[in-house]
């Protein structure tokens, strides 16, 4: 069994990242700039977003955080996109989900312009990923084909069982692993057997927010088990949706939590950001 170490791989993105971000610098006078916007008070979306601005300044990104209140408006987010859209300084803009429920989502991801839209959540870059064109992809379902990569993990014919079909994870998942040629089947609340189709699984890759949900009995000998989940236990540590402990002495590769795809989501939007700058930023 091998640990995949998502820490150390999404290291490794970073210094690379940041190593071009010097030579676009130097060469173009171009600073990389990411916008985030972010609505209310969740706890744990806050952590993200300044561990993505941690993640912006090591590289030498410039970046700004929109922190508004839960009782902004459609219009007034509307607004802000807009004014990233229109600033040359500004090459990726991600807005953090989830948004308060008087936000219409989609209709706030569809003001983004899609050359700056370093999430892959507007449907003009989902449209173009499931059609296998080149697109800027959702950060984690990107960070676990880096994984796959990294460590030489086949994909083609292989059968995947992804856990969960949300758009930012599960769906974009499923596509990428089929335009490398895997045989794909997306089970989500509804799905009548869950452990039927694991079980069959040369790879496992679920994200729901459920604790042990993925148990040894559900894992075939010689797995591949991707834990994308994130729960925070009533002591305050952090586990994934997999038991862990009981399932991973059981695969060929496991992803940890923490530790495992968590921080490969954060180095994907550095990347995603950097992709953009090159090829949409001016010299200013
Ligand atoms: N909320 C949970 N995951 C993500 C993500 O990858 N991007 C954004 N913008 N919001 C999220």
């Amino acid at each position: 069994m091998q640990i995949i170490d998502g820490k150390s791989l999404s290291k490794k993105v970073q210094l690379s990242v940041k190593a071009e971000v010097e030579k676009l610098k130097r060469e173009k006078n171009i600073v990389p700039g990411l916008a985030v916007i972010i609505v209310g008070n969740d706890p744990a979306s806050h952590a993200y977003v300044s561990m993505k601005e941690k993640a912006c300044k090591a590289v030498g990104f410039y970046s700004i955080a929109h922190k508004m209140p839960e009782s902004i408006t459609e219009d007034e987010i509307v607004q802000i996109i807009t004014m990233m859209n229109n600033n040359p300084h500004i090459h990726g803009i991600l807005v953090q989900l989830p948004l308060p429920k008087h936000i219409d989502t989609t209709k706030i991801l569809e003001v983004i312009d899609p050359k700056k839209d370093v999430d892959g959540f507007h449907a003009y870059n989902v449209g173009r990923m499931v059609t296998n064109l080149d697109s800027f992809v959702a950060c984690t379902p990107l960070g676990v084909m880096k994984m796959f990569d990294e460590y030489n993990i086949e994909l083609e014919g292989k059968d995947v069982v992804v856990v969960g079909a949300s758009n930012i994870v599960g769906k974009p998942m499923a596509s990428l692993l089929l335009n490398r040629n895997a045989t794909v089947t997306i089970t989500h609340i509804y799905t009548k057997d869950l452990a039927s189709h694991t079980k069959k699984a040369d790879i496992i890759i679920v994200g729901v927010g459920v604790v042990n949900l993925i148990k040894e009995d559900m894992v075939k000998d010689g797995a591949v088990v991707i834990d994308i989940g994130i729960n925070r236990l009533e002591d305050g540590s952090l586990v994934g949706d997999v038991d862990f402990k009981r399932v991973a002495p059981k695969c060929s590769y496991i992803t940890p939590v923490p530790g495992g795809v968590g921080p490969m989501t954060i180095a994907m939007l550095l990347s995603n950001t950097l992709k953009a700058t090159k090829e949409f930023g001016e010299n200013l």
